[in-house]
């Protein structure tokens, strides 16, 4: 999808939470701050139409799996043009795949779901289900346009980083988040 048809879907659907998707550069930051050539199993919240997702399938080794979650109907549609046998998709919430199927254990989460638009009930419901599933060596990485989610993170995470990074426009925080 391109940068104009995002943004038009960001008109009908501001909890996309971005004008459009993530620039390479900002992939590139992100994606190296998780150990991913180890992987085994990797969940991304609010994969959008792929950016970080394409990054990170490059890295996964063979045999490993990615599960890419998002709402948006049409982000979705571009998401699963990805032709990759790791990577599986859920059309719908974060909060609605956690309820019907949380994976047990996985090595590396990634989140890029606009917090903001949460309450903090739903925040919390996340954020305690992916430290419960986080691997003892597992990281989890959330990146933000509000560093507020900062606070919440720091309740069930130890936070072992907070940089706001200069590769994408409008600038975002990164959060390195490690099991407590
Ligand atoms: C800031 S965009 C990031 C998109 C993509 N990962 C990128 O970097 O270009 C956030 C994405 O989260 C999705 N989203 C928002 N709330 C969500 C929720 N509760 N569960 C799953 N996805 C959600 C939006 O549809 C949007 O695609």
């Amino acid at each position: 999808m391109n940068a104009v048809k995002f943004f038009i879907e960001f008109l009908k659907d501001p909890q996309i939470g971005a004008l459009t998707p993530s620039s390479k550069y900002f992939v590139r930051d992100v994606i190296k701050r998780m150990p991913l050539e180890n992987a085994e199993t990797v969940v991304e919240y609010g994969a959008g139409e792929g950016a970080v997702t394409r990054g990170m399938l490059k890295k996964m080794p063979d045999g490993s799996k990615l599960i890419a979650i998002d709402t948006n109907p049409e982000l979705v549609r571009s998401l699963k043009k990805i032709n990759d046998s790791k990577l599986e998709i859920f059309h719908g919430k974060v909060q609605e795949f956690i309820a019907k199927r949380m994976e047990k254990s996985v090595d590396c989460a990634i989140s890029g779901i606009p917090f903001t638009y949460l309450a903090p009930k739903e925040k919390e419901y996340i954020l305690a289900h992916t430290a419960k599933i986080l691997k003892p060596n597992g990281v989890f990485v959330v990146y933000q346009f509000n560093p507020l989610i900062g606070k919440f993170l720091k309740k069930y995470f130890k936070v072992a980083k907070e940089e706001l990074v200069l590769s994408n426009w409008p600038l975002y925080t990164i959060f390195t988040c490690r099991p407590k």
